[in-house]
């Protein structure tokens, strides 16, 4: 029997998969993998930096000489950015726009796919992103492609950001959302679609639990096949 299980799930931003991949993880003791927060750290060093995400040149070099890890805190991913902890920094509009604008460039997606499919080669791990079915993880055992509706993703979005609510309103986080999910899936490196073997959850009407069974139903079925 096999030892090492790989689950991949893709989709646009908010469709709920980091939550859907966290609890599955619990339930199956595999090991969660946000690759968006490595995103996301990326993007914050080029902003501390100052780089304008049209600057390929900087954003090639400091691609390059960036450090970019994970680490689990009782089980919870941490992104370690050049040594430092910078899990509680980037959940920012700022760097969600940061990094959907520098997550197009090859030297940066080369380095963080290297060490994706490092962290799945020895353990078991459900994994989520943009290219996690088509890119990081092809023979993934089960590939899920999970979305929603753009106003259901902005309404979820909006109830995530309780504190923030005055600053943004449900129709500027549609047209953030709706932008966001443009760029990732129109360019060239790795953009977002859905792997032709990976199977679609349009979760617009269904209860987180109802998804959560499905990819576990799923998945048992596939382990059963072998
Ligand atoms: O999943 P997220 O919202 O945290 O991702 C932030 C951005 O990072 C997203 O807009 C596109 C990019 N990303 C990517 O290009 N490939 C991935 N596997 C994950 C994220």
């Amino acid at each position: 029997m096999k030892e090492v299980y790989n689950i991949a799930i893709d989709g646009p931003a908010g469709a709920g998969k980091s939550t859907i991949a966290r609890s599955v993880a619990e339930k199956l003791h595999f090991v969660y993998v946000d690759t968006g927060a490595m995103y996301r750290a990326m993007a914050l060093h080029f902003l501390r930096m100052g780089i304008s995400p049209a600057d390929e040149v900087a954003i090639f070099k400091a691609a390059k000489d960036v450090k970019v890890t994970i680490s689990y805190e009782n089980g919870e991913q941490q992104v370690i950015l050049n040594g430092e902890n910078v899990s509680g920094l980037i959940r920012t509009g700022e760097v969600s726009d940061m990094a959907s604008a520098t997550s197009v460039y090859l030297p940066v997606r080369e380095k963080l796919v290297e060490l994706q499919k490092e962290l799945a080669r020895n353990e078991s791990v459900i994994m989520d992103g943009r290219d996690i079915g088509t890119c990081v993880l092809p023979e993934a055992d089960l590939k899920i492609y999970l979305t929603a509706s753009s106003k259901v993703r902005a309404k979820r979005r909006f109830a995530q950001l309780k504190e923030n609510q005055g600053q943004y309103t449900l129709e500027d986080i549609e047209k953030d959302i709706i932008e966001r999910d443009s760029r990732d899936m129109n360019r060239e490196n790795s953009p977002l679609r859905q792997a032709e073997d990976a199977v679609l959850l349009d979760s617009s009407d269904m209860t987180k639990k109802e998804v959560e069974d499905r990819i576990l139903e799923l998945f048992l079925e596939r382990k059963k096949e072998g």
